[in-house]
């Protein structure tokens, strides 16, 4: 039923499944180790508040790709767009930060259908954040 990738419906479905509630929660950890040394997006991240950053993403993450809603629960709607309107998200910034989850999924060993089409869907949503030409 899921994981096909083929014939519409949701493009990451079964990605959860594949990946797990605790890879996931790794690969959000091995990202933002990469983050606060980073030229570009360690100035961005909130130095004092990179646990939570790393919190609020894995469980952005969980629950887009069906698992525990609890980011609903605690940070609301999503609102991505606006959410990074404070940040200048330019197409170096999108790539920089898909540069870091690649690494962090290459560390986790994240691969196959799952990652393809997980690696898809971020490189969407982080297009779809871009707020600068
Ligand atoms: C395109 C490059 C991106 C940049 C430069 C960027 C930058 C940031 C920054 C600086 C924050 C604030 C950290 C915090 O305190 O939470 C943030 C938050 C967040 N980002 Fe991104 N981000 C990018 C892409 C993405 C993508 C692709 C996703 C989802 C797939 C995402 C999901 C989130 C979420 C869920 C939050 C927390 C929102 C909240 O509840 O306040 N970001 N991002």
């Amino acid at each position: 039923m899921n994981g096909a990738g083929a014939g519409g419906g949701d493009p990451v479905a079964g990605v959860y499944e594949a990946v797990g509630a605790d890879g996931l929660r790794a690969v959000v950890a091995a990202f933002y180790r990469r983050v606060p040394t980073d030229d570009l997006l360690g100035p961005m991240y909130p130095a004092h508040d990179l646990v939570g950053a790393e919190e609020r993403l894995a469980d952005f993450l969980a629950y887009r790709l069906g698992g525990d809603p609890r980011y609903l629960e605690t940070r609301g709607h999503p609102r991505l767009r606006m959410r990074h309107a404070p940040f200048v998200v330019d197409r170096a910034a999108r790539d920089r930060w898909m540069e870091l989850m690649a690494a962090a999924l290459d560390e986790c060993a994240v691969a196959g259908d799952a990652r393809e089409r997980l690696e898809a869907f971020l490189g969407d949503v982080a297009s779809f954040l871009m707020n600068r030409a």
